[in-house]
């Protein structure tokens, strides 16, 4: 049997934090083992020439700009050395989800929640939650870019207007209610944006730049390439409204024209959220759980009081 290591899903360290309540971490780099090593290797090398071809130059320019090593799963601090000059991001180690209110908050704070842990290297294609592949491949390269950045910290922002808003529902069902709705609204605005992002190119064509597709090798050409996926220009009543499934290729994605135009588009949704249209949108996926409309309610109810 191979060593544990930081492998997803079976690293007792990582049990061991979760169970006295540790979200932020440090990453413990001497307990991934040679497989983890070996798995990170293989992805990137997959990845790499599909990089090339698909992703956005930002993205291409954050990876070298990173210095990140093909060989070997990234040290997050030697990663922030070159990441905080840039943007003034940093990837902070944490022990696997995070509540949505406090995940917001940490972009406000230009902090990205990072997995540490690395997915199984019998199974590379496969995974339904981040690890550390998908979280410094896939999402931290986009972060040295200083318009990316802004627009992950308005994101932020715009969850603290949601949490003092909703603070001032005296009615506790109605207050819930609304957290529902407007965090679906927001859930579903981050999915098709920073996770499944496309963008127009320039010169024609597109390239991606939402951070599920730059670290899964089948999908970035899938998306790209098959026929069968749609594509429309980005429409934010249709993206608040439109549910998603997470276990699947996606057949539907949204093309913005520039980071600018993806900052405008945050803060149509804070102005649209002021005006109460994300208290009503359409019911479907993804469902908050409880932690994350309490991490809400809680952040309003501080909010209020202080
Ligand atoms: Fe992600």
């Amino acid at each position: 049997m191979t060593a544990p290591g930081l492998t997803t899903n079976r690293a007792p360290f990582i049990e061991e934090v979760r169970g006295k309540g540790e979200i932020y971490i440090g990453q413990p780099y001497e307990l991934y083992s040679e497989e983890n090593q070996d798995t990170w290797r293989r992805l990137f090398a997959r990845i790499k020439p599909k990089w090339q071809k698909y992703a956005n130059p930002k993205f291409m320019e954050g990876v070298n700009n990173l210095a990140m090593d093909p060989n070997a799963v990234p040290k997050l601090d030697d990663i922030n050395k070159f990441l905080c000059p840039l943007s003034g991001f940093s990837a902070k180690a944490v022990s696997g989800y995070v509540p949505a209110f406090l995940f917001f908050d940490c972009l406000r704070n230009r902090a990205f929640p990072t997995t540490i842990t690395i997915r199984d290297g019998k199974n590379l294609d496969y995974l339904p939650e981040p690890d550390i592949f998908h979280d410094v491949a896939g999402h931290v390269p986009m972060h040295t870019d200083k318009l990316f950045a802004d627009v992950l910290v308005r994101f932020g922002e715009v969850a603290h207007t949601a949490a003092e808003m909703v603070a001032d529902i005296p009615d506790e069902h109605e207050r819930v209610r609304r957290v529902e709705s407007i965090l679906k609204a927001m859930a579903r605005f981050f999915w098709f944006t920073i996770e499944f992002g496309l963008m127009k190119r320039s010169g024609g064509g597109l390239c991606v730049y939402g951070s599920g597709l730059l670290s899964s090798c089948g999908e970035i050409e899938h998306c790209m390439e098959s026929p069968e996926v749609q594509r429309f220009p980005f429409q934010l009543e249709w993206v608040i409204n439109q549910y998603f499934e997470i276990h699947h290729y996606q057949p539907l994605l949204f093309v913005v024209d520039s980071f600018d135009h993806l900052f405008e588009e945050v803060d149509r949704l804070e102005a649209w959220m002021k005006d109460g249209k994300l208290n009503n949108v359409s019911p479907g996926e993804p469902h908050a759980n409880e932690a994350d409309l309490k991490s809400f309610l809680h952040a309003g109810a501080s909010s209020v009081k202080a």
